[in-house]
């Protein structure tokens, strides 16, 4: 395969990697942008064409495999290039005596940052995760005349140092491009899909993910879309923890009524309800505990909620039935600003936890779970954004998500005590003037 060839798959974008002289080449953009191709088409014909040394630099890599090594052994594949030689650690062109060489950057002693002296071309991949100590060893120690640093990232902050050092205020001798999936002609039909799936259901992520925008400081999501499908897989056949029911009452015309149930690390179902009365959910809800016996209901007294509690309340279920404020004080005051945050990282943690936990795999409730931004208030503690905004990104309310929370509103400990509640019958605190309610 001749090196025309090779260059004609190289997206226009890429084209001055080959043909301009710069100290410093800086892509940077989202997913699929074609930067991983194009930087190891373009290296490839460029170590055809002399002798060079070529170091692929990351600032971890534990083992070859995380490195680009793998990308340049299939491009070889793909265009048939007979001339590289593919070594254990290295990659070799047989004419030109070309060298690919493959580095992580921390905790180099200074022997192997010396190997780096003679390099033609260093190229960085993920720069966003390089720090500034890293850089500050390697750039005098690519010294050579004429020598190029490659670097291409997608931007995680703001603030990443080779962006702020590099690519925030470029001088001549730097090139700053962006580039991302709909700059590259090759992008795959399903990754334009899930970029266009983002873009609808999560903008903010698909600023960040798809067109590379930094995430703005301090408004960082609190639950991540991985952890929430990786409780979406099937791992947990049955557990003897007691059962927890969140219950989260639509408030306007369009939310909804949802149920949810979990039971310890296994989140069972939600069921939902559209548009009732406070009495119509309160004898859904009475149902509900008749036929599953649960250890504790908790509803969102906020709005009509408080209606549906006092109902359950006056038909005898003050042993189960918690209300739930959300705006109120938190449990762990020095710790969240209120109840709703407070719960919502409680979700967090238990979707974190190192043992393994379960969720109906529902796309609306990761979509809802992974909505909602952090903050913090002046003490450092967890100040969530409000529900209004978090509407008005999603365009609905996020019912499942607030009724998945409720189930953490407080521990709930199986006290194996027989329970004896409801319809008509009378718990021992409803016969003292002391009200469960006041304590938590
Ligand atoms: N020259 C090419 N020929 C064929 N397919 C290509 C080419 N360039 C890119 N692609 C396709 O586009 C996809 C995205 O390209 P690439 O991995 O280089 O993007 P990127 O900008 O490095 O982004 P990220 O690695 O974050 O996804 C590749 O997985 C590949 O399927
Ligand atoms: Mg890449």
């Amino acid at each position: 395969m001749n090196n025309q060839t090779i260059t004609a798959r190289i997206p226009k974008v890429f084209a001055p990697l080959l043909t301009e002289k710069k100290r410093i080449k800086f892509y940077y953009g989202g997913r699929g942008g074609g930067k991983s191709y194009a930087f190891a088409d373009s290296l490839l014909i460029k170590g055809r064409m002399k002798k060079l040394l070529i170091a692929c630099l990351r600032e971890v890599q534990d083992s070859i495999k995380d490195s680009v090594y793998r990308l340049l052994c299939e491009r070889i594949a793909f265009y048939q290039l007979k001339d590289y030689k593919i070594q254990e650690s290295k990659i070799i062109n047989k004419i030109t005596g070309t060298e690919f060489i493959f580095k992580g950057l921390r905790d180099q002693d200074i022997q192997k940052i010396k190997s780096l002296e003679g390099v033609d071309i260093a190229w960085i991949e993920e720069g966003q995760t390089i720090s500034k100590k890293s850089w500050d060893i390697l750039s005098p120690t690519i010294r050579k005349d004429a020598s190029e640093i490659w670097i291409s990232m997608n931007r995680e902050e703001e603030n990443d140092p080779l962006w702020v050092l590099l690519a925030a205020t470029p001088d001549e001798r730097t090139l700053v491009c962006q580039v991302n999936y709909y700059d590259n002609p090759f992008c795959p039909d399903e990754l334009k899909l899930q970029a266009e799936k983002c873009r609808l259901e999560s903008p903010e992520d698909y600023l960040h993910i798809w067109l590379g925008q930094p995430l703005s400081v301090g408004a960082s999501k609190l639950i991540s879309p991985q952890s929430v499908r990786q409780a979406f897989v099937a791992k947990i056949s049955s557990t003897t923890s007691p059962l927890v029911i969140g219950l989260d009452i639509a408030r306007f015309g369009d939310d909804k009524t949802v149920f949810c149930f979990r039971q310890g690390r296994l989140c069972l179902k939600f069921e939902t309800l559209k548009k009732q009365d406070v009495v119509s959910v309160a004898d859904y809800c009475q149902g509900i505990i008749n036929d599953y016996a649960p250890a504790r209901v908790f509803l969102d007294s906020g709005g009509v909620g408080g209606g549906v509690y006092d109902i359950l309340i006056s038909r005898g279920f003050r042993d189960i039935v918690r209300a739930i404020n959300f705006g109120a004080r938190a449990i762990l005051e020095s710790r969240y600003v209120n109840r709703r945050a407070e719960m919502w990282d409680n979700a967090r943690a238990w979707l974190t936890q190192e043992l393994p936990v379960q969720i109906p795999p529902d796309e609306d409730l990761l979509t809802e779970l992974c909505s909602v931004n952090k903050r913090y208030d002046s003490k450092g503690r967890l100040l969530l954004e409000s529900k209004d905004e978090v509407k008005k990104r999603l365009g609905r309310s996020p019912d499942k998500a607030d009724a998945f929370v409720l189930t953490f509103a407080e521990p709930v400990y199986d006290t194996g005590k027989v329970k004896t509640f409801g319809n008509g019958q009378v718990v021992i605190e409803d016969m003292f003037s002391f009200s469960k309610e006041s304590k938590w």
